[in-house]
């Protein structure tokens, strides 16, 4: 939800900002701006309704300042104007922000902001507050101006008589930092500056960072300094580029084989799930009740894998919440309870706040993330990492699979240690679970055939999913994938109950994919799948069998490689992968960037 990007150093900032900004776009494409120091004493600014390839037909050619900072808007507060793009420059200040004002019109009214502001935005007020406190001490207006504002933010400031230095500071909003040969460099996300420099540091709440060509300060609101915690990552910056694929997406759909690898094979030791290097001890998994998940869309989609196969496992009670709901119930969780929260940034706010209010009531608990020391990796007892890498496409489709694969191996690993599984079936499971990457390989070949078939798609009003047990679960996340990228109407609906309602929508043509790879319910779905071919639907079928039966029963047949039910979810996740990519290209529409969306939803 909104990029960010700062640099102060020795080279010509303006490329470095908009380049940053392109590979932030994924975070909010609605308006794009950058300022920097002109000549000293000058802040100049362009900024446009419109994504970073606007904005760069707007800058000067011959801009050569080596200080500046750079904003790609998700509005939030106020349309999409250019008023309301950022940079926001009020008095003696530029400021670019990610994050809520929640009490901005408290502001405006206690401090007498009003005839300063020309947009509808939360920040300009931050930005007008900052002013305001401002007697020549960056540091000072930070203080106060922070003490003064309540949400969440990430700031990046420019002072008009400090040329050549950026001061930032930030609650809740991700920032992460650097200092290289180059410069200082500062964004929401590292794959704005990896091509400098693989090592970053996150920049702790609360604390004000100063940024200068030749090193970054950092201190706490007492004024005592503080030495960053670097961190490294171990891909660079070509993982974070399209390589030859048209969009990110079907780039990312197609690493998945290696990022399960990835994933999966540093914790498997004599085919036995181990997260001893994660520095996870058995008797975590010890004493667990019961088992509550928490996360937003994709994430808490593969949670319902998660629980679907924990808990025909485990036999114990396993719950899926929607994060953003958890936070305002009242969790029937006791110090027995495992919470594990599932996030691909690592940064969503709604699950952060779900794992505060389960770290009260708990200490099991666990989160899987795909980024390196986001706030919900440290903020849980402990974190299984999934090594996805970089994904930059908004819709989900790598970090959903490496997701339930980190699943499979702890829903393994708890049904061992509680015995639940023998340790030759548990061999058997690991087996099966470590040849799946072969077995993606084999669906992915067959990425021309779905494209074929979604040409019917592409006109569609309505789609829906159907399908029981794992493939159910597994129909949420196609349903939402095809729903956020081609803007067609879909519904997942287990295929018993479509009759209780839905089925009176199922009219002549209207598209049902249908799964079934479940053995135990088979029979069930085909007689579901009968119900609506025989009111006109249009049924693409997923098996694992090479021929059906009766092929009369769908109007096309994917025929999964043949492996055991527990497993045909990572097959078929990916053929609803490309039946959402395909539909959408074939729509002329640009799936890495789906209209209202943005990756990393840091906001309520
Ligand atoms: C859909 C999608 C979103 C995210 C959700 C959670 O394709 O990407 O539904 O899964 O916003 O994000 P993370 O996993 O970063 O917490």
């Amino acid at each position: 939800m909104c990029g960010i990007i700062g640099f102060t150093g020795k080279l010509e900032a303006q490329d470095i900002l908009l380049n940053g900004l392109a590979s932030l776009e994924y975070r909010g494409y609605d308006s794009a701006g950058i300022a920097y120091f002109k000549d000293t004493g000058k802040i100049s600014l362009r900024k446009t309704v419109g994504k970073v390839k606007d904005l760069r037909a707007i800058c000067d050619d011959e801009n050569n300042s080596t200080c500046g900072i750079g904003h790609t808007r998700w509005a939030t507060h106020g349309g999409v104007t250019n008023a309301n793009a950022h940079p926001h420059k009020v008095g003696q200040i530029a400021l670019i922000h990610n994050g809520i004002i929640e009490n901005y019109h408290e502001l405006v009214n206690k401090f007498d902001l009003a005839d300063q502001l020309i947009s509808e935005t939360d920040t300009e007020v931050a930005a007008a507050l900052i002013n305001k406190l401002y007697n020549g001490d960056p540091k000072e207006a930070l203080k106060k101006a922070v003490a003064e504002i309540e949400g969440s933010f990430a700031f990046c400031v420019l002072f008009k008589d400090h040329p050549g230095e950026i001061y930032a500071i930030r609650n809740v909003s991700p920032m992460v930092a650097t200092h290289c040969e180059e410069g200082s460099f500062i964004a929401s996300d590292l794959t704005a500056f990896i091509k400098y420099n693989k090592r970053y540091f996150i920049v702790p709440e609360y604390h004000i960072l100063t940024m200068k060509e030749d090193g970054i300060d950092l201190e706490d609101l007492n004024g005592n300094a503080v030495e960053p915690e670097y961190l490294e990552v171990n891909w660079d910056v070509t993982a974070a580029q399209k390589d030859g694929y048209p969009h990110f997406m079907i780039k990312e759909i197609h690493e998945q084989p290696q990022a399960i690898t990835r994933t999966i094979t540093p914790r498997i030791k004599d085919m036995l799930p181990d997260f001893s290097e994660d520095g996870i001890p058995d008797s975590f998994f010890e004493d667990v009740n019961d088992i509550t998940i928490v996360a937003c869309g994709t994430a808490m989609y593969a949670g319902m894998v998660g629980k679907t196969m924990i808990q025909n496992r485990l036999h114990i009670p396993v719950t899926v919440a929607i994060a953003s709901e958890f936070r305002y119930e009242e969790p029937v969780i006791t110090d027995k309870s495992m919470v594990i929260v599932v996030s691909q940034s690592g940064e969503t706010i709604d699950t952060l706040e779900a794992l505060r209010l389960a770290n009260k009531y708990t200490k099991k608990t666990l989160s899987i993330v795909n980024v390196k020391g986001s706030s919900i990796a440290r903020e849980s007892s402990y974190v299984l990492y999934t090594h996805a890498g970089p994904e930059i496409a908004v819709a989900s489709t790598k970090a959903y699979t490496v997701q339930a694969a980190t699943f499979y191996l702890l829903g393994c690993k708890l049904a061992l240690v509680q015995n639940k599984m023998s340790v030759e079936e548990a061999h058997e499971f690991i087996q099966t679970l470590s040849e799946i990457p072969n077995y993606i390989e084999e669906v992915l070949a067959q990425a021309s055939n779905v494209e074929q078939l979604t040409k019917r798609m592409t006109n569609a009003a309505n789609a829906f999913f159907i399908g029981r047990g794992l493939d159910y679960t597994l129909c949420m996340e196609g349903a939402l994938k095809l729903k956020e990228i081609s803007y067609i109407h879909a519904e997942a609906y287990a295929a018993g109950e479509l009759k209780h309602g839905t089925i009176a929508l199922i009219s002549e043509g209207v598209p049902v994919i249908a799964v079934a790879t479940q053995k135990h319910v088979y029979s069930k779905v085909i007689s579901n799948i009968r119900e609506v071919k025989a009111r006109g639907a249009y049924v693409t079928l997923l098996t694992r069998e090479k021929e059906i039966t009766d092929p009369s029963i769908c109007d096309v047949h994917i025929s999964l490689p043949d492996i055991a039910d527990e497993f045909a979810i990572f097959e078929a996740v990916v053929i609803f992968q490309l039946i959402a990519y395909y539909t959408s290209v074939g729509k002329g529409l640009n799936p890495d960037q789906p209209r209202n969306l943005a990756k990393s939803v840091t906001v309520e």
